[in-house]
Parts: C-alpha cells; sequence; structure tokens
C-alpha cells in the first residue's frame, strides 16, 4: 500500500487541477495530482480553445504562457451572422481593451503538465480515485490504484477537479446541493481541418439550417462546429456534406469558406448543469465537476480557472492564517461568476441555435436580438463584456 501525504489532494490533470497544482506551489503550499487517464488520452482530448483575458493573465502571472503567448491568437473581435448578414463586436474599446486568445485546451494541458513534472510536481497518470473518506474530518484521505496496487493520499483537503463525471460530486452527500439541469435538443458537430482559416475572428452563425462557428488554431488549423441532431453520429457525415453545410451557415456576401482535409471530428452534446454547492467539510469541487455550460461562447475552461482563484483565496487565507473563513465562503463567491456564465451561454446558444420554425415568434426573438446588437452600444457592450470574462472585481458588488 502507498500512502501519500500532502496539504491538498487534487483529483484531475484537467485545466483546474493543474492551475490549482501550480498556484498553491507558488505560494508554498503542497499539492498531489492523481489523474484517472494517461498523460497522452489528456493532452491529445480535444476541447474548446477560447481564453478569456482572466485566463490569459493568471497563466502569465504564474508563468506558465511562454508558448501561449508566442502561438497564441488575441483576438480584439467577433462577427456574429444571423440569416446572412455579419456584424462585428468589438472588443477593445466596448470593454476598456480586454480581448480573448484562442489557444486550444489541450496546448494548455500540455503545457501545465510538463511544466509540473519539470518542477518535480507529483503528479500519478491512470491513477483511479476510487474513494473518498473522512470529508467530514480535518484530515480527508482519498483511496485510489496505480499500477495494480492500491494507495491512499492523505491531506488536509481534497480538491475535486475530475469532471462530470468523476467521484468528486458522486461523494457529496444528495442532500447536500439542489442540481440545475437543462439538456439542448441539438448537438455539435465539431472538426479540425488542414487549412488556412477563412476569417482572422470568430465567426458565429444563426442560419435557417442551423448553427455554425467558425474558429481556429493556427495559420493553417481551422476549427469549425455545426449544429446537428441529438442523434446524429460523425459517420453519417461525408467531408463534402460538413464543407457545404458550413458554407452555406457561414455565408455572407463577398466571403468564401476555405476547405482542406479533416483531421478529426467529434460530436458534442449540449447542457447546461450545475449545482449550488461547491463543497462539503474538506472537499472541495472546481470546474465540470460541479457545472456544465454548453460550448456556445467558449466558457468552460476559464470557469474552471476563475474556481481555482478562488479556491487558491481559500487555502492561502488557512495556511497564512489558520481561517476557514474564505474558503467556506467558496460556494457563494464561485457562483455568481457561474450564474452569469450560466446566463450567457445560455443567450449564446438560444441565439444563434435553429430550434423554431422560420418566421415564428421565437425566431423573430432571435432576430430582433440580432438587431438590437447593431443598434444599441449598449446590448454590443453586453456581449463583448460577457464573452471577454468579467474581472472577478466585478462580483464584489454583489452580497
Ligand atoms: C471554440 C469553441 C467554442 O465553443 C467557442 O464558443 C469558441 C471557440 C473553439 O473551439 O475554438
Amino acid at each position: 500500500m502507498k500512502t501519500i501525504k500532502t496539504q491538498v489532494g487534487i483529483i484531475g490533470a484537467g485545466p483546474a487541477g493543474l492551475t490549482l497544482a501550480h498556484w498553491l506551489k507558488k505560494h508554498g503550499i503542497e499539492a498531489v495530482i492523481i489523474e484517472h487517464r494517461s498523460r497522452e488520452y489528456i493532452q491529445g482530448r480535444v476541447r474548446a480553445g477560447l481564453l478569456e483575458q482572466n485566463t490569459v493573465d493568471i497563466l502569465k502571472k504564474l508563468g506558465l504562457a511562454d508558448r501561449l503567448v508566442k502561438e497564441g491568437q488575441e483576438h480584439h473581435g467577433v462577427y456574429l451572422n444571423f440569416d446572412g448578414k455579419r456584424v462585428r463586436v468589438p472588443f477593445g474599446q466596448l470593454t476598456g481593451g480586454r480581448n480573448i486568445t484562442i489557444y486550444g485546451q489541450q496546448e494548455v494541458v500540455k503545457d501545465l503538465t510538463e511544466a509540473w513534472l519539470a518542477q518535480s510536481g507529483q503528479l500519478l497518470f491512470e491513477a483511479p480515485a476510487l474513494e473518498l473518506e473522512g470529508i467530514e474530518t480535518d484530515s480527508p484521505k482519498i483511496h485510489f490504484e496505480h499500477n495494480g496496487e492500491k494507495g491512499i493520499v492523505e491531506c488536509d483537503f481534497i480538491a475535486a477537479c475530475d469532471g462530470f463525471h468523476g467521484l468528486g460530486r458522486k461523494s457529496m452527500p444528495k442532500d447536500a446541493y439542489k442540481e440545475y439541469s437543462v439538456t439542448y435538443p441539438f448537438s455539435w458537430l465539431g472538426i479540425l481541418a488542414h487549412v488556412a482559416p477563412s476569417s482572422e475572428e470568430l465567426i458565429y452563425a444563426y442560419h435557417e439550417r442551423g448553427f455554425a462557428l467558425h474558429s481556429l488554431r493556427s495559420e493553417k488549423v481551422s476549427r469549425l462546429y455545426i449544429q446537428v441532431e441529438n442523434d446524429d453520429h460523425v459517420d453519417n457525415w461525408s467531408d463534402e456534406q460538413i464543407w457545404e453545410e458550413l458554407s452555406v451557415r457561414l455565408g455572407t456576401e463577398g466571403w468564401k469558406l476555405n476547405s482542406g482535409p479533416i483531421f478529426e471530428r467529434s460530436i458534442t452534446p449540449m447542457r447546461s448543469y450545475f449545482i449550488d454547492n461547491m463543497q462539503h467539510g474538506r472537499l472541495f469541487l472546481a470546474g465540470d465537476a460541479a457545472h456544465i455550460v454548453p460550448p456556445t461562447g467558449g466558457k468552460g475552461l476559464n470557469l474552471a480557472v476563475a474556481d481555482v482563484k478562488h479556491l487558491v483565496d481559500g487555502f492561502r487565507d488557512f495556511y497564512e492564517k489558520a481561517s476557514m473563513q474564505v474558503l467556506d465562503n467558496y460556494s457563494t463567491i464561485a457562483l455568481k461568476r457561474i450564474w452569469r456564465a450560466q446566463d450567457f451561454s445560455n443567450f449564446m446558444t438560444t441565439l444563434f441555435h435553429k430550434q423554431y420554425e422560420h418566421g415564428s415568434f421565437h425566431y423573430q426573438l432571435q432576430k430582433a436580438k440580432f438587431d438590437y446588437i447593431q443598434l444599441s452600444e449598449a446590448y454590443a457592450t453586453t456581449i463583448a463584456e460577457n464573452y471577454v470574462g468579467l474581472p472577478f472585481e466585478s462580483f464584489d458588488a454583489l452580497d
């Protein structure tokens, strides 16, 4: 039996777990990460690639942004399409100079893993957490398995950064939280293709045939998505059909979509989910373990990093001042931003997806919103400030 002693036991080496480990180390707090999957798996997992200003600032502050600064692309605006008409929402002038950066989530995971291991940080891959013990005591334990051997992480706190299907949330008593869940009646077919992006900024499009999104990863790789049925399958789509659909849905006068070989494709369901309490005793949940937003607007990773910021504030308060006050306030503080992101992600999803008949009442509401973006700088600002992410201090004004 292998026993590891540490201060914070982290389950999951995704963006939340890795950022937390690095940030705690910066403040002299020890952490160990156990990760169910292999290193290859977590580094190959294709996810969104939109980093808010806050996220970029945090990674820079932690000294983890060298490659992100070199290879990531800062965007100063976004294009929004409705029925073939395109408008641009500029970020800088509407948000006092805040922007987003496009850099794949798996690249963030690669960078943070490499840096953690290079500093001799403890991280066990292929080490599933089996059971949490004593979360209501001062010395909780994570029981895990590694190389066919059983092990225990003995710690002061457990941070469950182990995703939607992880053990963390399942280990909370059912009556410790209320659950909110909405499943959308559509999914995304996402592709990566070896082709130069057809736009220097992202394009979100509503079209009679459904939503489409043009994003990118580099000068030579494009990332695109289309709305499909929930029961659709990647094999139902040929490359030609995907490009044809993208071209029609994203189309606007005088613009052409470049196509090229598709090298990755997958279907993502769309869900809003969250629980109203992210702590039980010495167990804290962060990221997808506690909340899922539909991907429209790319908030998932950014919410995870924001949770981690609040957790770090709490752990510092505990280790530097022997106080549980900030930690015990974790859910209340984190949930303010989570609700905001739930609302914005839902707004972007319902604005740009085809759910109702063209010309119906709900369609007209979608169109009225799109028109309003062009009429009102205040409305465009609302979209811009949510899209780039509100500064942490903004939420201080709320009780
Ligand atoms: C990407 C994904 C999103 O969901 C989004 O809103 C923007 C960009 C992406 O994968 O690049």
